[in-house]
Order: C-alpha cells, then sequence, then structure tokens
C-alpha cells in the first residue's frame, strides 16, 4: 500500500511520455505461450499488473526476463495448464490464458480472475464464446476448466456485447485451431489491434482486428525462434496526463502517445474549454491552455461506451475537471454503471455529486480544496492524484491500486513540475 503526498497548486508545465499500453500487453503476455520459442516485447510497462503476468507464466514453465522495458520469454516449454488461484485473483487479465492455453495444449484450468471493482464482472461471454467454438468448459464455484474437442473447428462466435477480454480470449483460442474462425459482435478497442498484429507476427492470418467482425485462421502450432513486438501506446495513461494538465497545467507536452486513439477525450476537454494541439506523425499531444488559464466550462454531457466513444477507463478522470467546470454536468457510463466511486473521495474535496441509477450529476464549484482521500480502484485512484495536483495545499491519496497501471507516476509527474512523492503505507486500523 502506498501514501501518495501531494502539495497542489503548482502549475504544470514541460514534457512526459506515455508508456507501453497496460491493457495491449496483458493479452500478448498471455499470447506469448502460443509460440514455441523466444519472445522479445519491447515498450513492456513495469506496473504490477505485468510483473504478476510475468509470474503466471513462470509458473506454467517459461523462461523470464524483465529488463528495462524489454520482457524476454521463452516459451518452448510449456509444463503446465493450470493457473493458480493465487495468481489468477490478482488480476482481470488472467482470464484470457485460457483462450492461450487451449491453443497451446488444448486444455485449461484457472481460478476466477480479479480485477478492479467497478462493477460486476462476470465471464458468461467468454464460457459462451468458447462453447460456440466446440470447446467444453465447465465452470465450478472455484474455477473454470475448458477442453478443446477438435483442433481443427473454427466456426462462428457470436458475443452478445463488445466485452474486450472475451474477444481476447476468443481470439487467443482461435488461433490455435487451423479452422476459420468468425467472431461477430467482437470489440474494437485498439488493444485489440495490437494483441492480433503479435498473432499475426507469429503466423496467424487475421482480418477485421478493430471491427466488429472478425475472421481467424490459426494453426495448430507456433514455432519462431526469435519474435520481437513493440507493444502500442497507453491511450489511458496518456488520458490521464492530459485530463492533469488541463486541470493544473499549461504548455503540457506528451511524447509516445496516439492521438487518434484518445479523441473523445479530446474533443470533451476542448468542449470545456481547453487548447490542445496533436501532432499523429509525432506521436504528441499539446495541452496550450487549460484550467490555469480560467475556468472551464461544463461539456453537459460525458457518456462512456465502447470504442470508438469516450472510454470508460477515462470516465473517472475527467470528474475531478467537472467538479471545479461552470455548469451542471451529467456523466453515465455504459460499460460498468456503478463505476463511480473515487465521488465519495472528491466530495471530501468540496465537489458536489449527487448520484441516480442513471448517472452522476455534477455541480461545479471554483476549485477544489486539498484533503485526505481514498483510491478505490486504479482509475479513481489517479483521479484523486488529479484531483490533488489542482487543488492548493496537501492533499494524500492512500491506496493500492495505482501501481498496477502507472509506472514511475511520480517521477514523470514531478518532471513537469508537480511537487509529489510516495511514502510505504500501512493501515494498522
Ligand atoms: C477491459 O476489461 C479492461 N481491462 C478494462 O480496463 C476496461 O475498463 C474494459 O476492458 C472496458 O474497456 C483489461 O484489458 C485488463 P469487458 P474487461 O469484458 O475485458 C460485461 C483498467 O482500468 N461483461 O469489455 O473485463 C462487464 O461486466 C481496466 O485498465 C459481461 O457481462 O471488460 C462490463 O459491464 C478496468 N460478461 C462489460 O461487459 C463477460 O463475460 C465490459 O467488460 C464479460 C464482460
Amino acid at each position: 500500500m502506498l501514501k501518495y503526498i501531494i502539495n497542489g497548486g503548482r502549475v504544470l508545465r514541460g514534457d512526459i511520455s506515455a508508456g507501453g499500453s497496460k491493457n495491449a500487453v496483458l493479452p500478448i503476455l498471455s499470447a506469448v505461450i502460443l509460440n514455441r520459442g523466444v519472445t522479445r516485447i519491447h515498450n513492456c510497462p513495469d506496473i504490477s499488473d505485468v510483473r504478476i503476468t510475468l509470474n503466471i507464466l513462470r509458473s506454467l514453465g517459461c523462461r523470464v526476463d524483465l529488463t528495462g522495458s524489454t520482457a524476454e520469454i521463452d516459451a518452448s516449454d510449456i509444463i503446465f495448464s493450470k493457473i493458480r488461484a493465487k495468481d489468477a485473483c490478482k488480476c482481470r487479465s488472467s482470464i484470457t490464458f485460457l483462450g492461450a492455453l487451449l491453443s497451446r495444449t488444448g486444455k485449461a484450468e484457472t481460478a476466477y480472475p480479479g480485477g478492479c471493482s467497478i462493477g460486476k464482472r462476470p465471464i458468461d461471454i467468454h464460457e459462451n464464446a468458447l462453447r460456440d467454438m466446440g470447446i467444453n468448459v465447465i465452470g465450478s464455484a472455484s474455477c473454470i476448466q475448458a477442453e478443446r474437442t477438435d483442433r481443427t473447428s473454427g466456426g462462428s462466435v457470436f458475443l452478445r456485447f463488445p466485452s474486450v477480454g472475451a474477444t481476447e480470449n476468443t481470439l487467443l483460442a482461435a488461433a490455435g485451431s487451423s479452422g476459420t474462425t468468425h467472431i461477430y459482435g467482437a470489440a474494437s478497442e485498439p488493444e485489440i489491434v495490437c494483441l492480433a498484429e503479435y498473432l499475426m507476427t507469429i503466423g496467424s492470418e487475421i482480418q477485421g482486428a478493430g471491427t466488429g467482425h472478425i475472421t481467424v485462421r490459426g494453426r495448430e502450432s507456433y514455432e519462431n525462434d526469435n519474435v520481437d513486438y513493440t507493444v502500442c501506446p497507453d491511450r489511458i495513461e496518456t488520458a490521464t496526463y492530459l485530463m492533469a494538465a488541463a486541470a493544473a497545467g499549461s504548455g503540457v507536452r506528451i511524447h509516445g502517445c496516439s492521438p487518434a486513439h484518445i479523441l473523445p477525450v479530446i474533443d470533451v476537454l476542448c468542449e470545456m474549454g481547453c487548447e490542445i494541439e496533436t501532432d499523429g506523425d509525432d506521436n504528441t499531444i499539446t495541452l496550450v491552455r487549460g484550467a490555469m488559464h480560467g475556468r472551464l466550462e461544463s461539456p453537459g454531457i460525458v457518456i462512456a461506451d465502447a470504442y470508438p466513444s469516450y472510454p470508460t477507463d477515462a470516465q473517472p478522470l475527467i470528474l475531478p475537471l467537472l467538479a471545479a467546470a461552470k455548469g451542471v454536468s451529467f456523466v453515465a457510463d455504459r460499460i460498468f454503471p456503478e463505476r463511480f466511486s473515487c465521488a465519495n473521495e472528491l466530495r471530501k474535496m468540496g465537489a458536489r455529486f449527487s448520484v441516480s441509477k442513471y448517472g452522476l450529476t455534477v455541480k461545479g464549484r471554483r476549485s477544489l480544496k486539498s484533503a485526505d482521500v481514498i483510491s478505490r480502484d486504479l482509475r479513481a485512484g489517479a483521479a484523486m492524484i488529479i484531483a490533488g495536483l489542482s487543488a492548493c495545499g496537501r492533499t494524500t491519496v492512500t491506496g493500492g491500486f495505482i501501481g498496477r497501471g502507472y509506472g514511475s507516476l511520480c517521477e514523470k509527474l514531478r518532471g513537469i513540475g508537480a511537487e509529489i512523492r510516495e511514502v510505504p503505507y500501512q493501515n494498522l486500523s
């Protein structure tokens, strides 16, 4: 557990870089077990969810090394097809080992995944998708077991909702089948495209990644001695720095990012009165003017939904800005309708929220006040950091989630002038 101590109200200025995408690298680290050889993953973020996943790979028999931002995995000898409960429950993405192990060994067993408590997170879409492929899936109280009946099946899979994880699991299971698999109703997030790119690098034939209909022609085995793959930028980390800059910055340039992946976020901030420049060739986004140049205006309504709509993971991140904007805003999240855990913490800083079953109504006030608050989940914790940077005075954010998705966050924020540090914290109450 960590406590972040912020002396807020300072103007943020200068250059900051986004790292590799957490939500892209995690399924790719599952996918590396399809390849009987060495894979080097570059631009790999050093975050706790990655370290958990690398430990899962070690438990399956892989040789694993993480040096700087390169993870090297030798998956020549996979000796197990079961994910240990103590590992599976630590992150949501452990569920994608189901599809990967089915492709590598023909069977798989994993305990139910963990993940941030941001709403109900069942896995029925994952299970039904695998059954659509002719795979036997048995769910018990403690684990899920799956076994292929026919390695050349392929088939048509229909996802009732464009679940990111279920799309990834289906892609991984289809990659190990020499038949052709059609995935209808697929998620189209950039992280899906990244995973498909890796699978094509090792020899899968995939069309339509990034659309609602993906076609996969896999192989029963993959043997590439040396594979190198570079992970795409983290669009939510990028959105986090952009929100911090909008709340407390003037002239902040974010490097190593893909502006095209967060256009709805940029659009809402411009509607609020920010001045933002993007350069897709140079992979930069510059916040020229934000709240430091005059109070921002409410954008009216923000609806989080599946890609390419406004991302649910950036929904908590904008709440501190709406809380200090002129006017009343309404926020709804169609992916995780109850994802407002940071609202109560922001109330401690003076925010005026009212929650209904439809969403969150925010009455802006001139500014937030510093306070001691709690990080309730990964993105809620990041939202509290943004709030602390914008509120004058000392704010502390206590919790254990932020390190799951942000590598060297304090160091990067200090690089643009933030006064922030992290100290170990033990909750003895
Ligand atoms: C991924 O989670 C991301 N995590 C989440 O990011 C992100 O919020 C989410 O996609 C949506 O974009 C990773 O990639 C590791 P879903 P995932 O399956 O795959 C329901 C972060 O902060 N659903 O697309 O679990 C589900 O309850 C994290 O980085 C079912 O009903 O999300 C939710 O309402 C948080 N049955 C909706 O679908 C299922 O079998 C979307 O979930 C699966 C999902």
